[in-house]
C-alpha cells in the first residue's frame, strides 16, 4: 500500500492548475444514463472516484470510450443490467447518484444500500421518499434498494428534510424525465448541482432556481447528449490556499473559480493572507506572516464547507492564538484531530466542536489516514512539521486529489510517494 513521506519544509511558493470538480464529475456522468445520445464530459479529474463511477457504469454495460485530455464519451443506450452491486457502492458512497437516472429512465433500478462510512452514519432515506413522492415503489431488501416505476416517474412537491447535496442531485436528475412539475424546497445550493443542472439544460431539461433553495423542474420526454465540461474543484483549491497559508508562502491557482468560494476566502483574509483575484485565478501571499486563529462553524453552501473543515483545524493548530472549529454537518468527522496531537497539535474536542491553541511548529509522526479531506489535511500538516512525516493510507487522497505529490512538489514541497 502506496504512502506520502513528507519533508517539513520551507514556504509554498509558485503555480499549479487546479483539476475538474470531482462532486461535479460524478453526478454528471451518472447524468449520462438519462441522454439518448452519447454525452461527452470534459475536464475530468483523473480520480479513483471516476474511475469507480465508469466501473459502475461498465458493469451495467454502458460504452465509455476514453477521449483525449481528460475527455470521455459515453453511450448509455448498451445499458443491460440496471444494478449498482454491493461490491462498488462499498467503495465510493456517491454511486448511490445512478438511483435516480437509472428509475426515471427504465423505471428500474437495483442500487446497493451504502452503510455507514468514517464520518458519519450518512443516511440516504431522503434520496429514497422524494423518489417515492415521485411515484416509485422502493423497497429495501437485503441491503439492496429496489425501485419500480410504471411508466415515467410523475412530478411532485417535495420537502427536504435535511439539506443534502447528492439527495438533490438524485432527485433533480429523476425529475428531469417526470411527467409534469417538480420543485424540491430546501434543495442544496451548492456549486456543484447548479454544475449539474447547468448539463441537464445544455441535455434538454427544463430547470430553474437551481442555485437556491427552490429548484423547479418540468419533465420531459427525452433528453439528448451533449457536451459538458466539469468546473473546476473549489475544495482542492481551498486545500492548496490552506496549505500556502500555513507554510507563510505566495501560491497562484490557475483555472480557480473565486465567485463560489466566499466562505473560505473570507476565513483565509481573516487568517492575514492577502488575496488576488484574477480572471481565472487566485494568488494566496502570507508575505511570510504566520497565520492568525480563525473560528470555523461549517454548513451547506453558501456557508463554509465541511470539505474543508480539517484542513481548517491544520491552519489554526499552527496559528498564533486560540479558535474553535464546530462541525455541524456530520456527526463523526474529526479523526484527523488525534493524528494531528499526536503531531504536536493542542486540540481539544468537546461533542462537536474542536479548541484549538496554536502552535509554532508541528513535530513529524507517522500517521494514518481515515478519510478523503482527513488524508489531505495530514498531508498538510506534515508540510510544516519538523522532520518526515509518513502518511499511511493515501488511498484516501488519491479518491479526491490529482496528483497531489506533483502539485505539492511544483510548489517546492518535498514530498514523495513510497510504496511499502
Ligand atoms: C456531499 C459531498 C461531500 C460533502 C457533503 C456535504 C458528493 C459526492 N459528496 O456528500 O463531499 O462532504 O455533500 O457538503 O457530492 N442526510 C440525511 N438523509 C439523506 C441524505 C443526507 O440525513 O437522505 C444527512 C447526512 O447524514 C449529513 C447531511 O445530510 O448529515 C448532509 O449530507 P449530504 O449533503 O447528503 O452529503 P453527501 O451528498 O453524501
Amino acid at each position: 500500500m502506496d504512502k506520502l513521506l513528507i519533508q517539513g519544509s520551507a514556504s509554498l511558493v509558485g503555480e499549479i492548475p487546479v483539476s475538474g470538480a470531482k462532486n461535479s464529475a460524478l453526478p454528471i456522468i451518472a447524468s449520462s444514463l438519462l441522454a439518448e445520445g452519447p454525452m461527452v464530459i470534459g475536464n475530468l479529474p483523473h480520480l479513483q472516484d471516476v474511475t469507480t463511477m465508469i466501473e459502475l457504469l461498465g458493469t451495467m454495460g454502458v460504452e465509455v470510450v476514453m477521449g483525449e485530455r481528460m475527455s470521455m464519451e459515453i453511450h448509455s443506450s448498451t445499458i443491460k443490467d440496471l444494478v449498482a452491486p454491493y461490491s462498488l457502492v462499498k467503495t465510493m458512497r456517491a454511486s448511490i447518484l445512478v438511483l435516480g437516472p437509472m428509475i426515471a429512465r427504465h423505471g428500474k433500478a437495483k442500487v446497493s444500500l451504502p452503510g455507514g462510512c468514517a464520518i458519519g452514519s450518512r443516511p440516504v432515506d431522503l434520496h429514497l421518499k422524494g423518489l417515492e413522492a415521485m411515484g416509485a415503489r422502493i423497497n429495501v431488501e437485503d441491503g439492496y434498494i429496489y425501485a419500480e416505476s410504471d411508466g415515467r416517474l410523475k412530478g411532485a412537491h417535495i420537502f427536504m428534510d435535511t439539506v443534502t447535496v447528492t439527495g438533490t442531485e438524485n432527485l433533480l436528475m429523476a425529475a428531469t424525465l417526470a411527467d409534469g412539475e417538480t420543485l424540491i424546497e430546501n434543495a442544496a445550493r451548492e456549486p456543484e448541482v447548479v454544475d449539474l443542472a447547468e448539463c441537464l439544460i445544455a441535455m434538454g431539461a427544463k430547470i430553474e432556481g437551481h442555485g437556491t433553495s427552490a429548484i423547479r423542474i418540468k419533465g420531459v420526454p427525452t433528453l439528448k447528449g451533449c457536451h459538458y465540461d466539469v468546473m473546476p474543484d473549489r475544495i482542492e483549491t481551498g486545500t492548496y490556499l490552506v496549505a500556502a497559508a500555513l507554510s507563510r508562502g505566495k501560491v497562484t491557482l490557475k483555472g480557480a473559480r473565486a465567485d463560489i468560494m466566499d466562505a473560505v476566502i473570507a476565513k483565509l483574509e481573516e487568517a492575514g493572507a492577502t488575496i488576488s483575484i484574477q480572471k481565472d485565478s487566485i494568488t494566496l501571499d502570507m508575505e511570510g506572516r504566520r497565520p492568525k486563529a480563525v473560528n470555523v462553524t461549517t454548513s451547506p453552501y453558501p456557508g463554509f464547507p465541511t470539505d474543508m473543515q480539517a484542513q481548517f483545524v491544520v491552519l489554526n493548530s499552527l496559528a498564533e492564538g486560540s479558535s474553535t472549529v464546530v462541525e455541524t454537518v456530520f456527526e463523526n468527522r474529526f479523526m484527523h484531530v488525534n493524528e494531528l496531537v499526536r503531531m504536536g497539535a493542542n486540540i481539544r474536542l468537546e461533542g462537536n466542536t474542536a479548541i484549538i491553541t496554536g502552535v509554532e511548529q508541528l513535530k513529524a509522526a507517522p500517521v494514518m489516514a481515515t478519510d478523503l479531506r482527513a488524508s489531505a489535511s495530514l498531508v498538510i500538516a506534515g508540510l510544516k512539521a519538523e522532520g518526515e512525516t509518513l502518511v499511511d493510507r493515501i488511498y484516501h487522497i488519491d479518491r479526491g486529489y490529482e496528483c497531489i505529490e506533483e502539485k505539492l512538489q511544483l510548489l517546492g514541497a518535498k514530498i514523495k510517494r513510497v510504496a511499502s
